[in-house]
């Protein structure tokens, strides 16, 4: 469990003042020059060192994608594009850092776009994130009457700002080139990859799309040192981490802990536990909408990272935990997302447009049992027609929830088809 000295979230709950006063008390801003002062070279070796991994979702090495900006000058500008378009089922963490210590995000955004030699970032914000939004200009406004951003930013000699940007509700628009469309003014849809954002990025210049957590630690990495991070979780998979955990506990809670961390201790340590006790659990699922669900029974040892869920046929994902009680009906619940994917499915590739609406049309017959039991097969085979062959992981999070309901509950689906065979309407078993 993640003692308080090593906890970097500092006002995850907003209990302290999230303005300039109040995050300089939390040591935010308080060397900034010292840090841009190593230079980028030495930032991107020390965030490498410490082998922290995007908290976007998909865990790739932040150090790594950083590096891969140019280190010549083509007469491109670079940018620094932040990620805050939070919009995944279940995740909430990022919107807990917006608006309890935006400052930690701006800090973060200086060093991150030091090192990749950007003199301005965009913070592109879910549409619906109001509050952050405010906070986060307001903290802007604060931070450039500081000279903590400008011409000088922090004393550093850096030129550097910040600006925000509004989403519009799309889900793909959290995908990071539909969001550098967006960005430019145009319809948010995936750009085929390569080339990646390092190379073509906004308005064709070189950029970093990443996520705000992964930024707002990167400050702290700095100020400790790689090796005080490495010491925390486990190896590749290091440091802390906000979890979201939703759903059938007894606190709905984001949390900081440290990666790793058993699923149940997580649980039941600060959620207090899953409602009517952890018999009662059906299934979680740990990483947002986007990973495949696991059963109790995997629930029960399996570790809170990257590589543990991976192991367990399922994802780390955004760290959102939702968790499913026995009396749900999670074939109902895997069909709400499969009708979440065909909404916001972009359209622009025949698998992910045609297969997301056969998915959740074949979904809501399997709920009501009107299906015929090699179908579940035949379902399961479209879902591996759609994973893996599209542009953006649109196609991927639509496929994957099903597959990891047919694995872990193929005799509930089939149990409902014999149902309605014999003339019953099925619910859902208790
Ligand atoms: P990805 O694995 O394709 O890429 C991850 C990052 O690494 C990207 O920034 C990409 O540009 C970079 N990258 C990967 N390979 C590279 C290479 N060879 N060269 C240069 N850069 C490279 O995953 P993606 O599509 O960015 O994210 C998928 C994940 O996003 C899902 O696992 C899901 O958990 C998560 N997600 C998060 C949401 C949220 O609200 N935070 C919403 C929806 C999905
Ligand atoms: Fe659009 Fe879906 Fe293709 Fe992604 S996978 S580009 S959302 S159609």
């Amino acid at each position: 469990m993640l003692q308080d000295k090593d906890r970097v979230f500092l006002n995850l709950y907003g209990l302290e003042d999230w303005r300039l006063d109040g995050a300089r008390k939390r040591g935010i801003w308080s060397n900034t020059k010292d840090l841009v002062a190593l230079g980028r070279d030495k930032i991107i070796e020390e965030i490498k060192e410490s082998e922290l991994r995007g908290r976007g979702g998909a865990g790739f090495p932040a150090g790594l994608k950083w590096s891969f900006m140019p280190k010549e000058n083509d007469g491109r500008p670079h940018y620094l594009v932040v990620n805050a378009d939070e919009s995944e089922p279940g995740s909430c963490k990022d919107r807990e850092i917006m608006r309890n210590d935006p400052h930690m995000l701006l800090e973060g955004c200086v060093i991150a776009g030091f090192a990749m030699g950007a003199h301005k970032a965009y913070i592109y914000i879910r549409g619906e994130y109001w509050l952050p939004t405010q906070r986060l200009e307001a903290a802007i406004a604060e931070a450039r009457e500081a000279g903590l951003l400008g011409p000088d930013a922090c004393g550093s000699g850096w030129a550097f700002d910040i600006e925000v940007s509004r989403g519009a509700g799309a889900y793909i628009c959290g995908e990071e080139t539909a969001l550098l469309e967006s960005l430019e003014g145009k319809k948010g849809q995936p750009r085929l990859k390569p080339p990646f954002p390092a190379a073509v990025g906004v308005w064709g210049c070189p950029t970093t799309v990443t996520n705000v957590e992964t930024v707002a630690v990167s400050p702290t990495i700095l100020r400790r040192g790689a090796a005080w991070w490495k010491g925390l979780g486990r190896p590749k998979n290091t440091g802390t981490k906000i979890f979201s955990i939703s759903g059938h506990v007894n606190r709905p809670c984001n949390v900081e802990e440290e990666m790793g961390i058993p699923l149940r201790e997580l649980i039941d340590k600060h959620a207090g536990g899953v409602r009517g006790g952890w018999d009662n659990l059906q299934a979680v699922i740990p990483g947002g909408s986007s990973v495949p669900c696991l059963p109790k029974t995997i629930c029960d040892d399996v570790l809170m990272d990257f590589d543990s869920l991976r192991e367990a046929q399922s994802g780390l994902g955004t760290a959102a935990v939702i968790v499913i009680d026995q009396s749900a009906d999670i074939v109902e619940a895997i069909q709400r997302f499969s009708h979440f994917y065909m909404h916001e499915s972009c359209g622009q590739c025949t698998p992910c447009r045609e297969g997301t609406g056969w998915m959740y049309r074949v979904m809501s017959r399997m709920m009501k049992g009107q299906a015929e039991v090699e179908e579940i097969d035949t379902l399961l085979d479209v879902t591996k027609q759609v994973e893996g062959h599209t542009i953006c992981a649109l196609g991927d999070a639509a496929a994957w929830p099903i597959q990891g309901l047919i694995r872990h509950f193929r005799p509930e689906l089939e149990r409902r088809i014999a149902e309605y065979k014999a003339g019953r309407t099925p619910v859902a078993a208790e």
